[in-house]
């Protein structure tokens, strides 16, 4: 909570130094375990004290080390859709038969192993070259480099199989939910992700879920003008090269969008007051939480942080995501001119290229973000009734843990929220009899572009 009469900066400092965390306690997780006896790891059947703790430590580990593989997928992206290396075509997914026949794909291979080899300054070729180097592979020598190709291609033909893994079971879910007459069906993604490394893709599209959903709230009543101060972002991601072609660019510097994008739409929507929010960002990656204290850092010294955001105009957005595009940041931050994009993107599109926006954003709202590692499914922060949240959100997250991990993570987003606090997310979340947190509601964004309707839901989880 803020008190009054101490000014922003100093609620931030007090804030970031009295968190502390904790793993979830056997007490606390009992009545998980209970209500999901039949779902849980062999470990767990007749769990003790003793071994809860040692499996939640286990798997706090497990789960940490799926950020590797997370890593490995980002690589598969940048081979595919990276610009800052090669001037090789973008090559799809559907279309790898055909780019390897014409020996684009060996030409990005090559490309990209002598862009690991010097990576000159180029933050993701030096993030990766830092990977493999981990994994004893080093391009330096004629034999290490064609390993290294060997390496990249062996992780794209695994990637490539999960995609098809992936898109049967998203096909699968989507059957159950066109059948379901509940709206809260949408968020039935069925833990896609369980078996899948853990990236930190991100984009401007949950964004807009989230504003949509707080203006949503605020139309029925349930969240009210100036109402919120303390937020959370769980899982804010890092734009590295998304997995998406459509959004997947590596022209300027990774960064974070979520918690200024969630920061701007509270302003828009007058939920918040400028300089009355403090906003806990929680992460299991070391680089999520290390980017955001660098840019506190320079916040600190008066520099602002710039987020790039383009659009390609060859796939149109719905008008209402496109308005979105137009005011992101304009509450948190300026309009600043966006970094060029190559002209590969210019021939690729027929012409018409990607259309760019760049934001500033204020120094004072950088300092206001409070980075902290927390892994959501077994830790939960320690924070005094008065420090918890108003509000949470967390997109893309929980879609990468099974049925009882979910459970346990809604169970450690309730503890951190206020009585009545609600948790905004994209995924069903399986609840517990008489647990501190219910689904109270959904929010269905309709993606309308060209006659063409996708939808997105975003369930508001409330805190008894
Ligand atoms: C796919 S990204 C989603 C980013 C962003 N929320 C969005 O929707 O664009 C998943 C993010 O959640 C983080 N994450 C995954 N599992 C987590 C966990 N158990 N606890 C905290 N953060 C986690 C990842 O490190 C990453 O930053």
């Amino acid at each position: 909570m803020r008190l009054p009469w101490v000014p922003a900066v100093f609620c931030v400092a007090i804030g970031a130094f009295a968190a502390g965390r904790s793993f979830l306690s056997y007490a606390d997780a009992k009545p998980a375990l209970e209500a999901q006896r039949d779902k849980l790891p062999a470990e767990l059947k007749n769990a003790t004290e003793a071994r809860w703790d040692a499996w939640a430590r286990q798997q706090d580990k497990a789960i940490r080390a799926r950020l590797e593989q997370g890593d490995l997928d980002s690589m598969v992206n940048l081979l595919l859709f990276g610009t800052s290396f090669t001037h090789q075509p973008r090559i799809l997914m559907e279309n790898l038969t055909e780019a390897s026949k014409a020996g684009i794909l060996k030409a990005r291979v090559d490309d990209l192993v002598a862009g690991l080899r010097q990576p000159a300054g180029n933050e993701r070729l030096e993030f990766l070259s830092g990977v493999l180097r981990a994994r004893g592979l080093d391009p330096e020598t004629p034999e290490g480099a064609r390993e290294t190709g060997m390496f990249i291609l062996s992780n794209l033909e695994r990637v490539a199989e999960e995609a098809r893994t992936f898109a049967r079971r998203a096909a699968e879910a989507d059957r159950k939910t066109v059948a379901a007459s509940d709206p809260a069906a949408l968020l039935d993604r069925a833990s896609l992700f369980a078996d899948r490394g853990v990236s930190l893709d991100t984009g401007i599209f949950p964004n807009f879920s989230i504003e949509q959903t707080l203006r949503d709230l605020k139309k029925r009543g349930l969240l009210r003008e100036g109402q919120v101060g303390e937020v959370a972002v769980i899982g804010p991601g890092l734009d590295f090269i998304d997995k998406n072609e459509a959004s997947g660019y590596d022209y300027y510097p990774q960064q974070t969008l979520q918690p200024f994008a969630f920061y701007d739409s509270l302003l828009r929507l007058k939920l918040a007051r400028g300089g009355a929010v403090s906003v806990s960002v929680f992460d299991i990656s070391s680089r999520v939480i290390d980017h955001i204290q660098h840019a506190r850092e320079r916040a600190r010294k008066g520099a602002g942080y710039v987020i790039q955001l383009p659009r390609d105009i060859a796939r149109p957005w719905p008008d209402d995501v496109v308005a979105y595009w137009k005011s992101l940041g304009d509450q948190v931050g300026m309009t600043v001119a966006p970094i060029r994009p190559p002209d590969i993107f210019q021939s690729l599109n027929g012409g018409r290229g990607l259309e760019t926006r760049a934001v500033e954003i204020r120094p004072p709202v950088v300092l206001a973000l409070e980075p902290q590692d927390l892994n959501i499914v077994l830790e939960r922060a320690n924070l005094a009734p008065a420090e918890r949240f108003d509000l949470m959100i967390a997109t893309n997250i929980f879609v990468y843990y099974d049925a009882f991990e979910q459970t346990l993570a809604l169970e450690n987003a309730g503890a951190m929220l206020k009585p009545g606090g609600l948790l905004l997310t994209n995924d069903r979340l399986p609840e517990l009899p008489g647990g501190s947190i219910k689904l109270a509601g959904v929010t269905d964004v309709p993606l309308a572009s060209q006659g063409v309707v996708s939808r997105q839901a975003v369930g508001w989880y409330r805190r008894r």
